[in-house]
């Protein structure tokens, strides 16, 4: 890795370019931005065909089952917003589909194909990213080196090509850092590129996550409670983010606690209660469906009908 102090210089001064520059300079430079942002990837399936399955996922922890006979689709260039009250089996359909825990039956697969015994490596090689509902970024590090290290599980060089400084690792780590420096921006923290992870402001580090997540350039990007612990204009703000996202082709699932806020960027919800899905439907039809409104308000299906 290049020395941090090195590009603490660096990341300053293409801050401080941004700053000065003429509106068509701007112009350029955001779309040199997305272009990093959102490489030409190969996706391998067509917009709004399936990318990700879940299809009869079971997940037991010893007695509890966490997820039970879980199916849904998720269809590319989709937002799809995935509630529940606490406790559902959100974050173990991420861990199911990240390969944290394998299921106890049933598939996940990504564009037609099982995840089968992948590891966690190989599965963000194959596409899938997430962050985390407790924030896990490398604290000592800065926020560039940790998006750096992010786009490296992509990386084709090997260890052995990293310790030999074959031209390629040169490259792809210039690369990398350009492309960092990029996806900062893109999620808007630039301007404390250089600061460790750990003295960053909250709701930057919730940004951090998602830049850190895109740089293995995802298929699908899986956001698990993104806004928490943010009032309604920085909920606002991160919601317009995520809209971004997908504009610049990638496919979202988000879990998010607020109504509001799901009902106002997902195309589509899935509904989880007790590690069953109760509802799948577009944002309108999951607000009126009774089901749902039971599963929030607490009180039995019949009462609520
Ligand atoms: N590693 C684990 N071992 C045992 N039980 C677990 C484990 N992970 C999750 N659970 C249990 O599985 C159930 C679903 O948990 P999960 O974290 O998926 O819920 P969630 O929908 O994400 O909730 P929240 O909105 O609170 O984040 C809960 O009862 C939880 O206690
Ligand atoms: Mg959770």
């Amino acid at each position: 890795m290049t020395d941090p102090n090195d590009q603490t210089g660096e990341v300053g001064g293409l801050v401080a370019e941004v700053a000065h520059m003429t509106a068509q300079q701007r112009a350029d430079h955001e779309a040199e931005v997305a272009e990093a942002v959102a490489p030409d990837r190969e996706i391998g399936v067509e917009v709004g065909a399936t990318l990700l399955e879940l299809r009869d996922v079971t997940l037991r922890f010893g007695g509890l089952t966490a997820l039970d006979s879980v199916s849904f689709g998720i269809r590319r260039g989709e937002i799809l917003g995935l509630i529940g009250p606490n406790g559902a089996g959100k974050t173990t359909c991420f861990n199911a589909m990240t390969g944290v825990y394998r299921p106890t039956s049933g598939r996940v697969l990504l564009e037609d194909k099982p995840l089968g015994k992948a590891t966690r490596h190989k599965i963000t090689q194959r596409g899938i990213a997430r962050t985390f509902q407790n924030i896990r970024l490398f604290g000592e590090m800065t926020a560039l080196e940790n998006v750096v290290v992010g786009a490296d599980a992509r990386a084709k060089t090997s260890v052995l090509g990293a310790l030999l400084r074959l031209p390629r690792h040169h490259h792809e780590e210039q690369h990398a850092v350009d492309r960092a420096m990029a996806l900062l921006e893109f999620v808007g923290i630039a301007d404390r590129a250089a600061d460790k992870a750990k003295n960053l402001p909250y709701g930057y580090q919730r940004r951090l996550e998602i830049a850190r997540a895109l740089a293995t350039e995802p298929k699908l990007l899986c956001l698990d409670e993104p806004a928490a612990g943010f009032n309604p204009a920085e909920k606002e703000d991160l919601m317009e983010l995520i809209r971004r996202i997908r504009s610049d082709g990638y496919t979202v699932l988000l879990i998010e606690h607020d109504m509001k806020l799901v009902m106002g960027v997902t195309d589509r919800i899935v509904v989880l209660e007790f590690g069953k899905k109760i509802a799948d439907g577009l944002p309108a039809e999951i607000r009126e469906n009774p089901a749902v409104i039971a599963a929030y308000l607490g009180v039995p299906d019949d009462d609520a009908a």
